[in-house]
């Protein structure tokens, strides 16, 4: 069983469900993320870690480790989760995370248009292990997007959910499976 972590607006989380992922819990830091109705609509349990309601960032993350693990995650998909995880989160679970970029290109909040910006022929996908780095860790999957001319930050991203919604769901089928333990 999988637990997911979202922030948004939940394409991924989307995906994960369509695809039949045996996912046991859904948990945010940001109570009105749209992705939380869509958990509800499918009957998941969700809840809400906002850091404002915690002492410390390393408590927030540690109830939310201990609630998604009683639950039964045995590994925590990000699906548009926006903020960091602590050593102690990483210390109790391990967690995957998808990113749109080509890693380590156009780390950080918005490599969408970081890589229009940069006028590069092509972008993508990368599907990997967190650590405590911004979108670092070893990579599971990567898949380049190119970037067609006229492209809009809207017209690329859809493209690269597309991406997305197809090598989440893969790894965490794959891990489930046992495919990527060390
Ligand atoms: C995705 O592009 C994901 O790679 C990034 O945040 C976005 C979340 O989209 N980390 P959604 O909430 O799954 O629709």
């Amino acid at each position: 069983m999988i637990g997911v972590l979202v922030s948004g607006r939940g394409s991924n989380l989307q995906a994960l469900i369509d695809q039949k992922l045996p996912i046991a819990a859904v948990a945010s830091n940001v109570a009105d993320a749209g992705a939380l109705t869509r958990a509800a609509q499918a009957g998941i349990p969700t809840a809400v870690f906002a850091l404002d309601d915690h002492a410390s960032r390393e408590e927030r993350d540690l109830a939310m480790a201990d609630w998604l693990v009683q639950h039964g995650a045995e590994l925590v998909v990000c699906a548009g989760y926006m903020q960091l995880l602590t050593p102690a989160f990483l210390e109790r679970c391990t967690a995957i995370n998808v990113h749109p970029s080509l890693l380590p290109a156009f780390p950080g909040p918005t490599p969408i248009e970081d890589a229009l910006a940069a006028g590069v022929a092509e972008t993508g996908v990368t599907v990997h292990f967190v650590d405590e780095g911004v979108d670092s860790g070893p990579v599971i999957f990567q898949e380049p997007v190119p970037i067609e001319p006229g492209d809009t930050p809207e017209r690329l991203r859809e493209r690269v959910h597309a991406v997305e919604h197809r090598l989440l769901p893969e790894a965490a089928r794959l891990y489930l499976a046992g495919a990527l333990r060390s």
